[in-house]
């Protein structure tokens, strides 16, 4: 699939890879095709905003790989998130979401433009669900497995069963694990969300998301509040994504393999208090891990002994050779970063 889906060569004179369109304007032959196209631009190349040849080929490859029915592209992870619960959610609603998701969908888009908006966010303990948290409002259940920064497991499963039972659309970032290691509409999650700018871009030269539904009402949801919010993905971030795809496997097999070398090395560290990673035995994560998950892909966590003061961690960063210190991850090269996540918790 990966090497297969979103292309064509016998549409493009057997050339491998799709062509990179760059268009806003579209021409029509006749006023009546241009009507009829207004009347469905979602369905083709209607306008470069709606997307081109080049959106669709990556939204065609991430749909297969995930098992849904249609893909939305974005301008960037944090753009599949705002726009998905902006597409989701209306004032007056309430959404619960996992305490330990990604700072920004927190503290950029749940708060405060969702509670500017006049929607609700309660935030779950991932370890012990939304169970008695679910109110008649409750709209969306956004999940992260594993969480940003402290990397802990929640049972998708049954928190999805639970979510959806109470009438609410299930929404996940499934970065960490991609849609190699995980495929949460399996699960029971309606809307997934990836941040093409890591593992699919992987070469830290791309700002892209994705957005991968169960349905064609929720494709027409968010796919219209995306438009209407003016985000559309570049066509060269597009193929970049779309590029990335053909090497996900041989990439992230050798991620998960260094990470989990450079994971068992720390845990024998006399500094390491932890390591947080769902895919060794000793992590409390690793069974949900097992149970659901293909693989493990190259981030994770390391706790120092309390011992160890600010400046004395700094000083470490700062004598970093072959690590890099800069947000994101993903690409090729190694990262690392201070990290501090009580104070966006719960
Ligand atoms: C788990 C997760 N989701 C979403 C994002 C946002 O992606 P982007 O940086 O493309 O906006 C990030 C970025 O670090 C992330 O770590």
């Amino acid at each position: 699939m990966l090497v297969h889906r979103g292309r064509h060569p016998e549409e493009n004179h057997g050339i491998v890879n799709p062509p990179v369109y760059h268009a806003s304007t579209v021409t029509f032959p006749s006023v009546a095709a241009y009507e009829a196209s207004g009347k469905k631009p979602f369905d083709g190349v209607h306008y470069g905003r709606t997307g081109t040849p080049t959106t669709f080929a990556l939204e065609e490859a991430v749909t297969a790989l995930h098992g849904g029915y249609r893909t939305v592209s974005m301008p960037s992870g944090l753009a599949a998130i705002a726009n998905t619960m902006f597409a989701l959610l209306k004032t007056g609603d309430h959404a619960l979401l996992a305490d330990n998701v990604y700072g920004p969908t927190r503290f950029r888009v749940a708060d405060p433009l969702l509670a500017r908006a006049g929607v609700e966010c309660t935030f779950f303990d991932p370890l012990k669900g939304i169970g008695g948290l679910v109110r008649p409002q409750t709209k969306v259940v956004y999940l992260e497995a594993p969480g940003s920064l402290t990397f802990e497991m929640l049972d998708v499963r049954k928190t999805a069963a639970e979510a959806k039972a109470a009438g609410a659309t299930v929404v996940m970032d499934n970065t960490w694990a991609s849609p190699l290691y995980f495929r949460p509409l399996e699960h029971g999650v309606d809307v997934v969300i990836e941040a093409g700018t890591k593992y699919i871009g992987g070469h830290a030269d791309v700002m892209l998301g994705t957005v991968t539904v169960a349905s064609p009402e929720l494709h027409q949801s968010i796919k219209w509040t995306t438009n209407a919010m003016g985000s559309c993905a570049g066509p060269d971030d597009c193929y970049l994504g779309l590029r990335g795809l053909r090497t996900l496997s041989v990439r992230l097999e050798r991620h998960q393999k260094n990470a989990l070398a450079l994971a068992r090395w720390l845990q024998k560290r006399p500094e390491v208090d932890r390591v947080l990673h769902p895919a060794l035995p000793e992590d409390p994560g690793h069974a949900l891990w097992k149970r659901d998950f293909d693989g493990a892909s190259g981030l994770f966590g390391v706790v120092l002994k309390e011992k160890y003061s600010k400046p004395a961690v700094d000083a470490l960063l700062n004598g970093m050779k072959l690590f890099g210190l800069g947000d994101s991850w993903g690409g090729y090269e190694s990262l690392l970063i201070p990290t501090y996540p009580g104070k966006i918790r719960t």
